[in-house]
């Protein structure tokens, strides 16, 4: 079967999908799969790549060379355009493995894509992946199915929130965060009204619609799940991250920049009985939200043993210091396995 691996993409995390690209691109099985690499340029065209002779995909998108395009209704046939314009066909490719964080990739935008071409594709729908992305969808549909979140105010652009009334109600400090973005881009800690007219300013930056959130102290743990064959999920041991004191939280650079951003403890120090609530939510919240396939869940757990989910992520981190494959390699499932029963999973 021919893989075509989508990395890159127009979103904040062009290169956390590199990362974690390269990742996925060295743990397929090149006895079954050949991988057809496709870089996503900053502005969302295709470029067909090359891995390196030792199988590594390249650590940037080219931007130039050969454009591709799969054909609606084509299950996999392949275009490509060269730089002169002219066009031919590609052999075609059995399946659309996006590996791509953030909107156009992470948001069920590439999954509508894959659905118009009738090609299998790996990881969630075009739904799941939707209401998993937007924050603030995402806690509605948990909150209405009885999983605890963090308490949020919208704020719309051009609608600007009063602080005073959001401290009120909220408590201080507060988080905003653009409700479509992954790797903690855009978000700041808050507070005072200053803070929050920066917050906002650069929260609108990335989307039109901005959450406001109460802050949680607590520790964060984040479970990996996974769809098997027959449809029952599999959730994963616990992961806890320890984000390094000198990062007032889990920041972007505290996650790929700064090598000592952040302790990862896998499986983390949980009793058995926490663990296996943590794993029951986690579960809810994946169905709750039309998951398939796969997603990382993401909790606080306060001191008192109170638990609230932060997020859910469909195409989760794939990077050195990503979560979801390190649980579900502590819990039996190999990095290898893993990727080769996702696409199992997209082909079935
Ligand atoms: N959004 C990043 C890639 C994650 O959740 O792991
Ligand atoms: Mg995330």
């Amino acid at each position: 079967l021919r893989i075509a691996v989508l990395f890159g993409g127009r979103s904040a995390e062009h290169d956390v999908s590199i990362m974690s690209a390269s990742n996925v691109v060295k743990a397929i099985d090149t006895s079954k799969y050949e991988v057809v690499p496709i870089g996503v340029s900053r502005d969302g065209r295709w470029y067909l790549a090359e891995l390196d002779h030792d199988g590594t995909l390249p650590k940037a998108v080219a931007g130039h060379g050969m454009e591709v395009a799969l054909l609606p209704g084509g299950k996999g046939r392949l275009v490509a355009i060269a730089p002169g314009g002219l066009a031919s066909e590609l052999p075609r490719v059995d399946v659309l493995f996006p590996i791509l964080h953030g909107p156009f990739g992470e948001d069920g935008t590439v999954q509508g894509l894959a659905e118009v071409a009738d090609l299998p594709y790996v990881g969630c729908g075009v739904l799941g992946s939707a209401s998993s992305m937007d924050k603030d969808v995402a806690k509605r549909l948990m909150r209405e199915a009885g999983i605890p979140v963090a308490r949020a105010r919208t704020a719309y652009v051009g609608e600007p929130p009063s602080f005073s009334a959001i401290a009120a109600e909220l408590g201080l400090p507060l988080f905003v965060k653009p409700a479509r973005q992954g790797s903690s881009v855009g978000v700041s800690k808050v507070e005072s009204a200053e803070q929050l007219d920066i917050a906002l300013a650069e929260a609108f930056r990335h989307d039109r619609k901005v959450l406001i959130e109460e802050f949680v102290a607590g520790r964060e743990i984040e479970f990996a799940v996974l769809e098997q064959p027959d449809g029952s999920l599999f959730v994963s041991l616990p992961g806890e991250i320890v984000p390094a004191a000198d990062h007032r939280f889990y920041t972007y650079e505290a996650k790929y920049l700064d090598a000592d951003g952040a302790v990862l403890r896998v499986p983390a120090d949980l009793p058995e009985t926490a663990t296996a609530r943590l794993q029951e939510i986690a579960r809810a919240a994946f169905l709750a939200l039309g998951c398939e396939s796969m997603a990382r869940v993401d909790f606080f757990m306060r001191a008192d043993g109170r638990v609230l989910v932060n997020e859910v992520n469909t195409i989760p981190g794939f990077t050195n210091i990503s979560m979801y494959p390190k649980t579900m390699a502590v819990s039996g499932v190999s990095y290898f396995e893993l990727v080769d029963r996702l696409i199992e999973h997209a082909v079935a």
